[in-house]
């Protein structure tokens, strides 16, 4: 947390974001498993503000929605007409009230308030921190966060007289050529003296392009009234790139996903491919293990030491633990136990639990199913809301009967069990341990322990049938030439 803890921090998530063309508001979207206004929220809670609140308009009850689902307690202010950003903060700070409020009492002091964009998902806790420490130790009224980028088209530009200090701060479509041509640019993040801030809304104007109350009038208001406006330059402007249109959307998650991946091999993952492999902000590591090529990993997943995923895999939610190998799989909500084995070609759905050394082959399927240590299913085979014990083999192309079109039923196999290929377990059903089942079988009936299950049609020869049915056909060729051998041999 840090020692420069703001009073408040403001997130500006009002606007509609017209240029993204969606039905979901802007700050809804999402990169790398989180929203763009979460991104923003978990940073901005790294200051551990006294106070946070989310201005929200457009779309308000979605918003609102969306931010007490995943981050419960998050206070928001309405702003009923996206009337700018300077107008936006002014909502925001009269949600928080108390010397901020719409009668600020003058001088009354009230802290630093930080202020940002919901479309900055890329900014870190760590910038934000840089940003408040560099406002109180210069004594600024207001500290602006800056960046020099490539191409500032859009952005509002930071214009800086003679003597490098800051005037003012002109919006894209406000400006001149001249002023167009700077490319540092104004990433949208403020430290401000809460106090001074609410004094300077007031005065704010909308003789603008866009006829907006602008937040970033603010810093010339306060220049003028002869207080310290300061500029701190963000060290890697890929960090304040801001979301407007779907490129940028890609463009941020491209960013964030290098960034994350970067973190991962810092602390010892091997990352064969990054370029190919897309991970969410909720993923997690340990050491030494590998991530193949084509590889998504999503949600809470979590790989263990020396476990290898990929390549071409897509977890989501899903353990694997130390050693195990999950190979080309698509995989939701499962667990793969130490040492075990998935793929190539499983589908593991949620509920399934592989124990340790245990495998799901390939093309396997397996849902709500808890399959014991060094059992192995490892061929063309269903398995669905079953438990089954240790050290048991399931034959190929075995099936879980699960449903009977109207309810899902259970099925248990024991431990050291040996199922014969092309198995039929019409659910519920339960195999004992050690008991063996014939190939071709369609277990109806419970197994007692240790027996052997034979549930198929008896096997009959019809002889000479081909010669009867299909005269001079080549199979009728081929098993009269087979039969004059073995009669010659003879
Ligand atoms: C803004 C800045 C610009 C800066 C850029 C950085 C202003 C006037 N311009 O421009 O200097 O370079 O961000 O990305 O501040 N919002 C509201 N209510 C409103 C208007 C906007 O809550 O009435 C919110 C939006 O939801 C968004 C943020 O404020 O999260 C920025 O708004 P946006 O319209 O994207 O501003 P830019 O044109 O990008
Ligand atoms: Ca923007």
């Amino acid at each position: 947390m840090s020692a420069n803890r703001p009073a408040a921090v403001v997130v500006l998530a009002a606007g509609e974001g017209t240029r993204m063309k969606s039905k979901t508001p802007k700050v809804l979207h999402e990169i790398a498993g989180r929203s763009l206004v979460g991104h923003v929220v978990s940073a901005a809670r790294e200051l551990g503000p006294e106070q946070l609140v989310v201005v929200v308009g457009h779309a308000r009850e979605q918003v609102e929605a969306h931010l007490g689902e995943h981050y419960a307690g998050t206070r928001t202010a309405f702003q009923a007409e996206q009337n700018g950003t300077g107008h936006a903060v002014r909502m925001g700070l009269e949600e928080l009230g108390g010397v901020w409020g719409s009668s600020p009492a003058a001088g009354s002091g009230g802290g630093t308030v930080v202020v940002v964009c919901g479309d900055t998902p890329l900014l870190s806790g760590a910038t934000l921190s840089a940003l408040a420490e560099t406002h109180s130790a210069d004594g600024n009224a207001v500290t602006v966060l800056t960046a020099e980028v490539p191409d500032s088209t859009g952005y509002g530009r930071i214009v800086r007289d003679a003597t490098d200090a800051v005037t003012a701060i002109v919006e894209h479509k406000d400006a001149t050529d001249e002023q167009r041509a700077i490319r540092e640019i104004n990433s949208g993040v403020f430290a401000f003296d809460g106090q001074l801030l609410a004094d300077a809304l007031t005065k704010v104007r909308t003789d603008n392009s866009q006829g907006e109350e602008y937040l970033t009038d603010v810093l010339g208001i306060l220049r003028e009234a002869g207080h310290r406006v300061g500029a701190s330059v963000a060290g890697d402007h890929r960090e304040i790139l801001g979301i407007n249109n779907r490129v940028q959307l890609a463009e941020a998650r491209k960013l964030m996903n290098e960034r994350l991946l970067e973190q991962a091999m810092m602390a010892g993952v091997t990352v064969v491919d990054p370029a190919s492999v897309i991970i969410d902000v909720t993923v997690t590591f340990e050491p030494d293990s590998v991530v193949h090529p084509g590889t998504q990993l999503l949600g809470a997943t979590h790989i263990a030491e020396g476990a290898e995923v990929g390549p071409n895999s897509r977890l989501t939610n899903t353990t694997v633990r130390a050693g195990a190998r999950v190979d080309n799989t698509v995989a939701d909500s499962a667990t793969v136990g130490e040492g075990a084995s998935v793929g190539p070609f499983a589908y593991l759905r949620p509920g399934t639990r592989l124990g340790a050394k245990a495998k799901a082959g390939t093309f396997v399927e397996m849902k709500n199913s808890s399959i014991g240590e060094g059992t192995k299913v490892p061929h063309l085979s269903y398995v669905g809301d079953a438990t089954i014990g240790e050290y048991t083999n399931i034959g190929a192309a075995s099936v879980f009967v699960n449903y009977d079109g109207e309810s899902k039923h259970h099925t248990t196999i024991g431990s050291h069990c040996k199922t014969g290929s092309d198995n039929m377990f019409v659910a519920p059903v339960t195999v004992g341990d050690g008991a063996y089942t014939a190939a071709g079988s369609v277990i109806t009936k419970d197994v007692p322990a240790g027996s052997l299950a034979v549930a198929r049609g008896q096997q009959r020869n019809i002889e000479g049938w081909v010669a009867r049915k299909r005269p001079g056909s080549a199979a009728a060729q081929a098993a009269a030439a087979a039969t004059q051998q073995v009669a010659e041999e003879n």
